[in-house]
């Protein structure tokens, strides 16, 4: 494993000297292992965005020859705190993580401190007052995903109204309780469309950014709701789930009820270009290049951003038709 601050005492003390030189010899006196060992702590397998964003990871690590400890937290935060207790000890030279949820990380954080070990947060960030315990977060603004999912809606409010009784009822599928992404993406769909008195969320709850929960919520919401205009889901399968609900309500997605995601993975792309989704804010899952990156200057001693943000877009039919063939995931 690669020893961050050998490796800076190195660069400092001998120059263009081999950093090999400077490493931990083996046993054998052999070539020292200047290999970077990364733990990543990931949240689960919930969704297709999440599938794509391990694959990234796993196919990031092994392009850079980082020697990569992967774990899956199934959507438990106690498991990722495991997790990184469990890289504390196997003292990795770097930990990267995405917080399943905002709160609760200030311990383990300090833990990892104490030993030296920088951290990285990629796709969703902490809430905590010391942002010296990790060195940058890779991510999306979910605040301005919500932002554009709402702007699309008080653009489009005319034809969201397909009951034409003048009001917007919309449901929201939440993502899960607590995490970044469903905190934010709420907040910034609803400051956007507070300009709107006609548009109101009628109904809001958690399906957990997976398939099955947004369908089950869906399927409730049907019963429970009169004259749902627009399902606002904070991802695509989840927003893939109430396209089922709907369809076995007698509805037709996209035309009866309008539909509003986030992500853009292929299976939502699909459902958009047929018209089924009408509209998806993208949210890019293909982070690890960029995360190898910024582990490999951390370790360097290079000065990262404290934050960096993910380029993205929003796409409609028309859009999403014309890339559907070369979308990777
Ligand atoms: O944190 C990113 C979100 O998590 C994605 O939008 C969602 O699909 C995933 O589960």
């Amino acid at each position: 494993m690669l020893n961050k601050s050998l490796v800076a005492a190195c660069a400092i003390t001998l120059g263009t000297i081999w950093l090999t030189a400077c490493g931990s010899s083996d046993d054998s006196g052999g070539a020292s292992d200047d290999t970077i060992t990364m733990g990543f702590a990931q949240v689960g397998a919930e969704s297709g965005w999440r599938t794509a964003n391990t694959k990234s990871i796993k196919e990031s690590a092994a392009a850079e020859s980082i020697d990569l400890k992967f774990s899956d937290a199934q959507q438990k935060q106690e498991n990722q705190i495991k997790a990184i207790r469990s890289y504390i000890q196997q003292k990795v030279d770097v930990i990267a993580f995405s917080p399943v949820v905002e709160t609760g990380w200030d311990t383990v954080l300090v833990e990892a401190k104490r030993a030296k070990i920088p951290v990285i947060l990629t796709d969703r960030s902490v809430d905590s007052e010391d942002d010296s315990l990790y060195e940058t977060f890779l991510g999306s603004d979910f605040v301005l995903e919500g932002e554009r999912a709402g702007q699309w809606l008080v653009e489009n409010a005319a034809d969201a109204d397909p009951n034409g009784d003048g009001k917007i009822n919309v449901v929201q599928l939440e993502g899960t309780t607590g995490a970044a992404p469903a905190i934010d993406r709420g907040e910034g769909f609803a400051s956007e469309t507070k300009a709107d008195p006609k548009i109101e969320v009628v109904a809001s709850q958690t399906g957990d950014f997976t398939r099955d929960g947004g369908k089950k919520v869906m399927e409730s919401f049907l019963k429970s709701q009169k004259g749902i205009d627009v399902v606002f889901a904070h991802n695509d399968d989840m927003g893939l789930g109430a396209i089922e609900a709907i369809k076995a309500a007698g509805q037709t997605p996209g035309t009866d009820i309008k539909i509003i995601t986030v992500d853009a993975v292929k299976d939502g792309m699909t459902a958009l270009s047929k018209g089924e989704i009408n509209y998806i804010v993208e949210c890019n899952p293909l982070l690890g290049p960029q995360l190898m990156d910024l582990a490999q200057k951390v370790l360097a001693g290079d000065e990262v951003p404290k934050r960096v943000v993910t380029e993205e877009t929003a796409f409609d039919q028309e859009a999403a038709t014309k890339v559907l063939t070369e979308r990777q995931y």
